[in-house]
């Protein structure tokens, strides 16, 4: 069970601070990169990536919420991202982007809204190393996790079985929700305003943890 504590939620002027306060508790961090275009919010780019990759140890998790993918995912695993996933909604050649993720050292992640149905890409799981399946809407921080979601995570779940790719879950996540998306299956769980929104960052992620492990 990993905690991925979401960066969205954290002050955007301190990156590196934020990444420090939570050192020795996040598993990784998650970076969401968001262009006005796939989602309706700007967020970060490459440059800030390569600077916090300069400026902690944890590994990133970049979650590109960006059109195109297939032309600017691999530059984020080029530039040390150890983990990178694009949606499936947004990429037209989704195992070709995966091979070059790979290819450039990368763990390869793809992600599905709500409403995308996952049967589609089952044949294409041994191509990715991570599934994200989103709990809300993308594009911001502090919504509701929606419960018609675990469906799909339960499914998700049987399809992979105990194979090493990890089932991610992104958006709502609290200490209400994260025991109900682990009973589901996942084991990867995203939480930005309930670790940074807590008073102590480091706590809200142990606690957390604690509870997605029963
Ligand atoms: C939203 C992002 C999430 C976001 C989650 O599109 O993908 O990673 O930070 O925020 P919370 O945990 O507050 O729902
Ligand atoms: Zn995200």
């Amino acid at each position: 069970m990993q905690i991925f504590p979401s960066m969205l939620a954290s002050d955007f002027a301190r990156l590196a601070d934020e990444a420090a306060r939570v050192e020795g508790h996040a598993d990784w961090l998650h970076i969401d990169v968001m262009d006005y275009r796939f989602v309706p919010n700007l967020t970060l780019g490459l440059p800030v990536v390569e600077s916090l990759l300069k400026a902690t140890t944890i590994p990133l998790d970049c979650h590109l919420m960006i059109e195109d993918p297939d032309r600017w995912a691999p530059s984020y695993a080029e530039a040390g991202a150890r983990s990178v996933t694009f949606h499936a909604e947004a990429s037209k050649a989704p195992i070709r982007t995966a091979r070059t993720l790979r290819a450039a050292g990368a763990r390869a992640g793809i992600a599905l809204n709500p409403t995308t149905p996952v049967e589609p890409l089952l044949d294409l799981l041994p191509s990715f190393d991570l599934v994200l399946i989103m709990t809300i809407e993308p594009g911001f921080g502090g919504q509701v996790f929606m419960d018609e979601t675990l469906p799909k995570i339960r499914r998700v779940r049987e399809a992979i079985g105990d194979r090493d790719i990890w089932l991610q879950v992104d958006g709502g996540i609290t200490n209400d929700t994260i025991g109900r998306a682990a009973e589901a299956g996942a084991n990867v769980f995203v939480a930005g305003s309930a670790v940074y929104g807590a008073p102590d960052p480091a706590a809200a992620i142990d606690r957390l943890r604690a509870i997605a492990q029963g």
